[in-house]
């Protein structure tokens, strides 16, 4: 017979430790409200998983006014504008000149060991490689989350409230009843070639292009490796690639009269991501709350996953502490509805950036012409550029 678990107390439970779990712990910590994270990779696997790399403004001032790390501002790269590319002609969209503001290129796994580091630095309870988690009890005045940690131990964390943080497939958000929850989701006919190689920049800032053969973006990682995509279908073998089949394929996408030319070097990962829009409303069950991905996923075209995740976070925080605070729960009831003003534009702003750059290959002539319309009519307005740019950068309120 199984041991009784052993029985934990805390007051808030969070179930993820990717970076929108370990940013709510540690702003929590740094309101003396007593959390635990658990999580079921390893510290190692999520060091180790690639994903988009720019961060908002709001994101930053987060990491950096929290005392989680400065590693972003020493460490990062300062971006004040990116690219536009169609026709073979690069048109910049001047963030700084245009709204004032900035991003940093600074990876999520970065983001992600800045974080958990914090947390050791500062005595946080995380416990990775946790399996077998469950949550009950959501409805109650103490909902419960159940794991069994690296040692094998049966552990019963009781909460005031348990977050879920624990990404797309979120067992949190699969644990509310199918009929108090709607998803609202489209997937595209797109997926997105990904390689990271050891190469040096090939543009000083990053370039969206859109051509006739698809979608690239050619991203940075540092001064010796650099990330890059190119609008694939989704069942390609990204295996199957030779290096010089995709350097080709990347190439003709940037293909320019101003002869730009992709400076080309071993290719060390080579992965097909799929991606869709996706919405769970609401993002409240009881006393589970949803954060990050586990709520909502976007498209990376505008690149606004992780700094979605984190703008839940902050607002969740805001709410948790009031609640500690001073007994009031009316942020707490205004959760769902706050954070989801903020990820209905970013899914908008997402979905606009997927639809205008990416080219179905079943497209009309009239399809590809209007989307050129549409690119043209963003970068010739002034009106236009400070939009993208404003999105881009993150909107400063809601
Ligand atoms: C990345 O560098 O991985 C990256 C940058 C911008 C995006 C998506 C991914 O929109």
């Amino acid at each position: 017979m199984d041991a009784a678990p052993h029985i934990v107390r805390t007051r808030v439970g969070i179930v993820g430790g990717g970076p929108a779990g370990l940013m709510l712990s540690h702003l929590l910590a740094t309101s003396g409200i007593d959390n635990v994270v658990v999580e079921k990779r390893s510290h190692e696997a999520i060091e180790n998983t690639h994903r988009a790399g720019i961060l908002e403004h709001g994101s930053v001032r987060m990491l950096t006014e929290s005392g989680v790390s400065n590693r972003v501002i020493t460490d990062g790269d300062k971006h004040d504008g990116i690219d536009l590319r169609f026709g073979g002609v690069s048109h910049r969209i001047d963030f700084d000149a245009l709204v004032g503001e900035s991003v940093w290129l600074y990876p999520q796994n970065q983001v992600f060991v800045d974080l958990a580091a914090a947390r050791r630095r500062d005595d946080g309870d995380v416990r990775f490689s946790v399996t077998d988690t469950e949550v009950l009890d959501l409805t109650t005045d103490t909902p419960k989350i159940r794991f069994t940690d690296v040692q094998g131990r049966r552990v019963e964390l009781h909460c005031d409230f348990v977050v879920g943080a624990d990404g797309s497939s979120s067992m949190c958000r699969r644990a509310i009843p199918a009929t108090l929850r709607q998803g609202h989701f489209i997937e595209y006919p797109f997926a997105w070639f990904g390689i990271l190689t050891e190469a040096p920049r090939s543009a000083p800032e990053l370039i969206y292009a859109n051509s006739p053969h698809g979608f690239a973006l050619i991203s940075q990682r540092n001064e010796t490796v650099q990330r890059m995509y190119f609008q694939a279908d989704p069942n390609e073998d990204a295996a199957a690639w030779s290096e010089e089949r995709i350097w080709d394929e990347l190439q003709r996408r940037v293909d320019g009269p101003d002869g730009l030319e992709l400076k080309r070097g071993p290719i060390f990962e080579q992965m097909i991501l799929k991606f869709r829009s996706y919405v769970c409303e609401p993002l409240r069950h009881g006393n589970l709350f949803l954060a990050g991905d586990a709520g909502h996923t976007v498209p990376p075209t505008g690149a606004k996953g992780l700094n979605l995740a984190l703008a839940d976070v902050r607002v969740l925080f805001e709410a948790l502490d009031s609640f500690y605070s001073t007994g009031s729960s009316t942020l707490l009831d205004g959760y769902s509805e706050t954070a989801l003003k903020r990820v209905w534009k970013a899914q908008n702003f997402s979905y606009w950036m997927t639809s205008m750059l990416h080219t179905r290959s079943e497209a009309s002539s009239f399809e590809r012409k209007r989307a050129l319309g549409e690119l043209d009519s963003v970068v010739s307005s002034t009106y236009g550029r400070a939009y993208l740019a404003e999105a881009y950068t993150g909107w400063s309120h809601g």
